[in-house]
C-alpha cells in the first residue's frame, strides 16, 4: 500500500525509515520531508496543514494511509477533514480527530480530563483575562517555584517556571492582558511545580485497546548537565533504567488505563499515539508517576530512540489502529538500548544560521543518521533548521549506545554545529 507521512523532522525520518522496512509498503511519500527522508521515499512539496493539497495528492496517488507526525494538522482537524469528505473517509489517518487532539491543543482541557478521570497530575487552576485579578491573588497563596502554562499551542514556548512571586505576577499579566503568546495565552493554567525525573511514555491506541511502546527520556536543555535554555530536545534514550516493571505497572494502572477508558466514557474517538509526559516523583513508596502533559503525537527526539527498538511491522500495527483490531496484533520490542544525540545549529534555540554544508554523514560507524532540519541543494546536504540531524545507536548496553551515538555525532561536521556530550550519562549514574 501507498503511505503518506506528514512532517519534516527527525521524528518523520525515523518513521520513514521504519515504514520503508515493511513488506506491506508499495510506495512511501513524505510531505514535505527533508534531505534524509528522500532515501526512504519521495518527498512531496506540500505543507502538512494544506488539507486541500493533501487531499488532491492522496487521491491522485492512491495513498491508502496517512500518518501525521506533528500536532498542528491534528489540532486543526485533518482527521475530521478526511472523515467529512466522502471521497476520503475510507483512507485511515493515524492521529486523533480534533476533539481528542485537544489533549495537547488545550492545557485546560487536558487538566480537566485528568481531574475528571482521577489521573494523577499537579494541582492547578485556570484563569482568563476576566479573572486576571483573581489569578494574581491566587499566586500569592501558592508555593514557589510555580508553573504558568499558556492554554493553547505556543510552539513549545508556552510554559514558564517562575521562581519569584513578582516574576509570576508579571508573566501572568503579560500572558493574559498583553497576549504574550497571542490567542494561545487567552487562558492560562497555573500549576504546582513537580520535582523528580521526567520521562516520556508512548501509547498507540485504536480507541478500544492499546499497546505501550518503549518509554524514553528526553534531554530538553541546551547545555551539558541539563542547563541553559529549553529546546525541542537535544537527545533521548530508550529504555529508561528507573522505569522498571513496578513503576510501569503504576503508569499503566493509574494513567494509561484511565486515559483510554476516560476517552471512551467521554465519547472521544481516538486513533493514534498518546505521548504522556511524566514526572516520576520520589516518595516513601518509591517513584510515583504524575502527568505533566499529554501530546497527541510521538515525541521528537524520542521517536528516534523508540522506533529502532520496535521489531513488529509498523504498518501492520497501524492497520490494527485503522480497523480497530489492535488487540490482535503483536508488539515485539528489542531489549537493546537506543541512544540519540541531536546535532543542532550554533545559536539554537536562539537565532542560528541555515544553509551550512554538512560533511561526514557517510562516516557513521555504529549509528543511523535521522535527518531533521536538512535540505538538498544541488546535490549537497545543507542545514535548514535548528535541530539538524539526530544520530541514533542501538547497542546491547547503555554505555555502548551512548558512546557510539556521541562518537558518531562527532563525525558529522558543519560550521557552528553543536551537540550535548552527556546524553544518557545521568541514567548510567542511576542504574
Ligand atoms: P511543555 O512545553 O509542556 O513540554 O513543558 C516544558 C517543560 O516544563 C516540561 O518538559 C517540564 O520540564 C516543565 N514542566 C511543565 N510542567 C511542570 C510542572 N508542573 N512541574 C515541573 N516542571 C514542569
Ligand atoms: N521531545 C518532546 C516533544 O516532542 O514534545
Amino acid at each position: 500500500m501507498n503511505i503518506l507521512i506528514l512532517g519534516s523532522g527527525g521524528r518523520e525520518s525515523a518513521f520513514a525509515s521504519k515504514i520503508a522496512e515493511s513488506s506491506l509498503l508499495t510506495q512511501l511519500f513524505i510531505a514535505p520531508g527533508n534531505a534524509g527522508t528522500s532515501a526512504y521515499g519521495k518527498n512531496i512539496n506540500l505543507n502538512p496543514t494544506d488539507f486541500e493539497g493533501i487531499a488532491d495528492f492522496v487521491l491522485k496517488n492512491q495513498v491508502k494511509m496517512v500518518l501525521v507526525g506533528p500536532e498542528e494538522p491534528l489540532v486543526k482537524g485533518i482527521h475530521d477533514f478526511f472523515l467529512n469528505r466522502p471521497d476520503l473517509m475510507h483512507i485511515p489517518v493515524i492521529g486523533p480527530q480534533m476533539h481528542g487532539a485537544q489533549l495537547e491543543g488545550s492545557k485546560d482541557f487536558s487538566k480537566q480530563f485528568m481531574i475528571k478521570h482521577g489521573i494523577p497530575t499537579a494541582a492547578f487552576k485556570s484563569f482568563s483575562k476576566d479573572t486576571l485579578a483573581e489569578g494574581l491573588t491566587y499566586l500569592e497563596t501558592q508555593k514557589l517555584p510555580i508553573v504558568l502554562k499558556a492554554d493553547g499551542l505556543a510552539a513549545g514556548k508556552g510554559v514558564l517556571i517562575c521562581e519569584t512571586l513578582q516574576d509570576a505576577q508579571t508573566e501572568l499579566k503579560a500572558m493574559l492582558a498583553d497576549a504574550k503568546f497571542g490567542e494561545a495565552s487567552s487562558t492560562v493554567v497555573i500549576e504546582e511545580f513537580l520535582t523528580g525525573i521526567e520521562l516520556s511514555v508512548f501509547v498507540l491506541t485504536d480507541g478500544k485497546s492499546y499497546k505501550i511502546l518503549p518509554e524514553a527520556k528526553d534531554y530538553k536543555r541546551i547545555g551539558e548537565g541539563d542547563t541553559g535554555l529549553n529546546t525541542g530536545g537535544m537527545g533521548s534514550v530508550s529504555p529508561v533504567s528507573f522505569a522498571d516493571a513496578t513503576f510501569m505497572k503504576k503508569v499503566e494502572e493509574r494513567i494509561i488505563i484511565p486515559t483510554i477508558e476516560g476517552l471512551k466514557k467521554d465519547g472521544i474517538p481516538y486513533k493514534g499515539f498518546i505521548f504522556i509526559g511524566l514526572m516520576a516523583s520520589d516518595s516513601p513508596q518509591g517513584r510515583e508517576p504524575h502527568v505533566i502533559e499529554y501530546n497527541v503525537r510521538m515525541g521528537d527526539p524520542e521517536t528516534e530512540s523508540v522506533l529502532p527498538r520496535i521489531e513488529s511491522d509498523l504498518i501492520d500495527l497501524f492497520l490494527g489502529v485503522a480497523h480497530e483490531n489492535l488487540a490482535e496484533k503483536e508488539l515485539k520490542i528489542s531489549h537493546k538500548i537506543a541512544a540519540t544525540v541531536m546535532i543542532v545549529a550554533g545559536g539554537y534555540p536562539g537565532d542560528y544560521a541555515k544553509g551550512k554544508e554538512i560533511a561526514g554523514i557517510e562516516n557513521l560507524r555504529h549509528s543511523t543518521a535521522f535527518h531533521a532540519g536538512t535540505v538538498l541543494d544541488n546535490g549537497m546536504v545543507k542545514s535548514n533548521g535548528g535541530r539538524v540531524i539526530a544520530v541514533t545507536s542501538l547497542q546491547d548496553n547503555l554505555f555502548d549506545a551512548v558512546q557510539c551515538a556521541t562518537a558518531d555525532a562527532g563525525r558529522i561536521y558543519f560550521d557552528g554545529r553543536y551537540f550535548r556530550p552527556d546524553i544518557g550519562v545521568d541514567l548510567m549514574e542511576l542504574s
